[in-house]
């Protein structure tokens, strides 16, 4: 069934679990998900971007969930906006049939401008009034996500602030994190702690310095009941930049956040854990592998078949590393 987000953190709360939630764009990455919570009788969050959503259109990626959900009946789904940039984009989501949505007031609406408590409150309490009268989740974001190892904000195309940041707009401050969540009534906080989105998160693999699980633990400390977001959660496995590059990809040496980090987050109240670039590595490097040994293959299905086991294995991987396991 198509269940909200609040439902199914709620229920990763009470029992102490993390649900990955891993973006789609198309229907071999919704089908990948879906085999994977099949195989270990998982919840799922599916998230859309609003690149995705302009990808591959509303209606398409209503129907797809709908098709999971006709094809596994006894898992949970949730249908979520990620990093909705403005009431617009998180109404005409709900319109559209998604369950829940991220409110990202953490930037102004250019996606690239820090804003101002007063914004991100005023903007999010919004969002969650017309949400939750419709039975729609929130996610709020407090926080902007960048490298504690350059001051950067992020430079990916799309979204991110720019430009080098302060400290303290790249940690998020835990009395704020309980004041913000009081003061919007949303159903799950982002924070920042040292993540970005995209491949090239560290330059080594990070400790305490770079990556930041003390603002979790402080929150958690000051009301355990908040349930927690972590954006640029891909692991970007070693194994997984090799295979891109033993094929003709062109992937720096880079590290991920360590899965042991983002269990040991679970411990301290994290639900919802984000995940797309390992997803995109993982598709990608069985795509180069049979363009590289196969070249003469054109039929699509020789390659997206094997670029979806991979999707699905990674998939299946994070529900069990992340206790999601057995709990749909
Ligand atoms: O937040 C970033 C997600 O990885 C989605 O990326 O905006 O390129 O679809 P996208
Ligand atoms: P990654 O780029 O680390 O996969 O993060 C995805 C994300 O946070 C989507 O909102
Ligand atoms: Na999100
Ligand atoms: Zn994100």
């Amino acid at each position: 069934a198509l269940v909200s987000m609040r439902q199914l953190l709620d229920h990763a709360g009470e029992f102490g679990y993390g649900l990955p939630a891993f973006n789609i764009n198309d229907m071999e990455q919704v089908l990948a998900v879906m085999g994977a919570a099949a195989a270990v009788d998982a919840p799922v969050i599916l998230q859309a971007s609003r690149g995705a959503r302009s990808f591959a259109g509303d209606a398409v990626l209503r129907h797809l969930v709908q098709a999971a959900v006709e094809i596994h009946p006894d898992i949970p789904v949730c249908l979520h906006q990620d990093h909705g940039n403005g009431p617009e984009t998180c109404l005409s989501a709900i319109v559209a049939g998604f369950t829940s949505v991220m409110m990202d007031g953490s930037l102004l609406p250019d996606g690239k401008t820090p804003a101002d408590w007063d914004a991100n409150v005023a903007v999010t309490a919004d969002v969650v009034r017309s949400a939750h009268m419709v039975g729609a989740s929130v996610e709020g974001e407090l926080g902007v996500l960048g490298s504690l190892e350059t001051g950067m904000g992020e430079k990916e195309d799309g979204h991110g602030a720019e430009g080098v940041l302060d400290h303290s707009q790249l940690l998020t401050d835990p009395d704020q994190a309980v004041a913000f969540v009081r003061a919007t009534g949303v159903d799950a906080l982002a924070v920042a702690m040292g993540t970005s989105h995209g491949a090239y998160k560290f330059s080594r693999k990070p400790t305490g310095d770079i990556l930041a699980l003390n603002v979790i633990r402080e929150i958690n400390a000051r009301d355990s009941g908040i349930h927690l977001v972590m954006h640029g959660s891909s692991s970007v496995p070693q194994d997984l930049q090799d295979i891109l590059n033993a094929y003709g990809g062109e992937i720096p040496q880079t590290f991920g956040v360590p899965i042991e980090e983002i269990v040991e987050a679970i411990r301290f109240g994290v639900r919802k854990v984000n995940i797309d670039t390992d997803c995109r590595m993982a598709m990608t490097g069985q795509i180069r592998k049979i363009f590289a040994e196969k070249p003469g293959e054109f039929d699509l299905r020789k390659y997206m078949k094997p670029a979806m086991e991979a999707m699905q294995a990674l998939c299946k991987a994070r529900f069990e590393e992340f206790g999601a396991a057995g709990r749909a």
